[in-house]
């Protein structure tokens, strides 16, 4: 099934398009905050959608749990939601990955569409199909394929989010770049920050994800690019998801892109002209994020289902633009990235 993905002043093509699915009930899953700050904006945008039900989930991703989906299937059972229901989610990637877990799995699956309102789920966490909570301590552990049957993307949702969300949105958008060309990179990282949370730069951004994603929907080889920063990534996210100062997902991939960049410096010949864009571009945008950690805080997580504790294998870059999958990397050659 393919996602449709509408934007905005797509409002009454997407009201028809969920007309023609004839539904037995819309539900609505929002978090706290866009519960809040954009069921308000969506029902002025989408009126039909003001007597639908609703359920509320805590914020955040220490709420992306078991615990939390079986509230939201509690909720789903006590309004006799079935496969012929739908179930519309609100909010960041937090809520369209367990969201869409949810719905995946209920009654055996029942429809879904995200509507992202952040920037990190505008142009990214709401496509591609993979949906998922944490759990035992791991990023998501658990989770599901099972593609949205429609985006909604409208810009308004942004002007609610706190700048330190909005910013973490960059990094998977920079990363989209790196996958890109480097003059892409380049533009990124050089163009002002009102340019990047554009509607334009959401297409762009949003339609590098779609080009790979449609080739490779199951993750089998050309999608695991899109791990690009992610490995060492998640594990830094893991990492701090335990402490008291926890990352957004945003900051803990662009934590792991300088990392994974550094190795491609050392495997691939990967020019260090890359890497000094990166650390001008985490200046530029994310100039708070000053965390420490250390190889030892984080190597657990990295090793964590691996049979080979000597190495672990991860998506590289030879050249912005061509990144190689399943690189195998020695535990000692990403030690020596944390000194960076
Ligand atoms: N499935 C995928 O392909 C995919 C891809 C990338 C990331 N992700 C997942 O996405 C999650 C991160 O997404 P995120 O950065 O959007 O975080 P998030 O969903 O946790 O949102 C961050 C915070 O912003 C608040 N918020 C959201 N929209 C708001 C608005 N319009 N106004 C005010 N506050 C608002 C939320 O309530 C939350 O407190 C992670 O769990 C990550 O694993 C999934």
């Amino acid at each position: 099934m393919m996602t449709e993905l509408f934007f905005n002043g797509d409002e009454h093509r997407l009201m028809a398009f969920i007309a023609e699915q004839q539904y037995n009930q819309i539900i609505l899953l929002a978090d706290t905050n866009t519960n809040g700050h954009c069921i308000p904006l969506l029902r002025n945008l989408l009126p039909r959608l003001m007597n639908s039900n609703r359920i509320v989930i805590p914020s955040g991703e220490q709420n992306k749990t078991l615990d939390v989906s079986c509230l939201i299937w509690n909720e789903l059972n006590r309004l006799n939601a079935g496969r012929s229901s739908l179930l519309i989610n609100i909010g960041g990637g937090m809520v369209s990955d367990i969201g869409g877990f949810a719905a995946s799995v209920f009654k055996r699956g029942m429809d879904f569409i995200n509507i992202p309102t952040t920037l990190l789920s505008m142009t990214d966490a709401c496509y591609g199909g993979k949906t998922g909570i944490d759990f035992n301590g791991l990023k998501n552990n658990l989770g599901t394929f099972q593609e949205p049957l429609a985006i909604y993307i409208h810009p308004i949702f942004l002007q609610t989010v706190p700048d330190r969300i909005l910013k973490s949105g960059l990094a998977e958008s920079v990363k989209h770049a790196l996958l890109t060309s480097h003059d892409q990179f380049r533009y990124y990282c050089q163009a002002p920050f009102a340019d990047l949370i554009s509607v334009d730069a959401i297409r762009n951004s949003i339609a590098v994800k779609m080009s790979i994603v449609t080739k490779d929907p199951k993750d089998q080889n050309l999608r695991q690019t899109l791990n690009l920063g992610h490995t060492i990534g998640h594990a830094i996210e893991s990492y701090f998801l335990q402490t008291n100062t926890p990352l957004l997902h945003g900051e803990a991939v662009l934590l792991g892109l300088k990392h994974e960049i550094k190795l491609s410096e050392g495997i691939f010949g990967l020019s260090e002209t890359v890497l000094n864009e990166l650390m001008i571009f985490k200046e530029k945008h994310f100039a708070e994020l000053k965390v420490s950690y250390s190889y030892s805080d984080i190597r657990d997580f990295l090793l964590h289902d691996k049979k080979n504790k000597t190495g672990i294998r991860m998506s590289l870059l030879k050249n912005p633009g061509d990144c190689e999958i399943q690189v195998l990397v020695q535990d000692h050659q990403v030690m020596e990235t944390f000194t960076i």
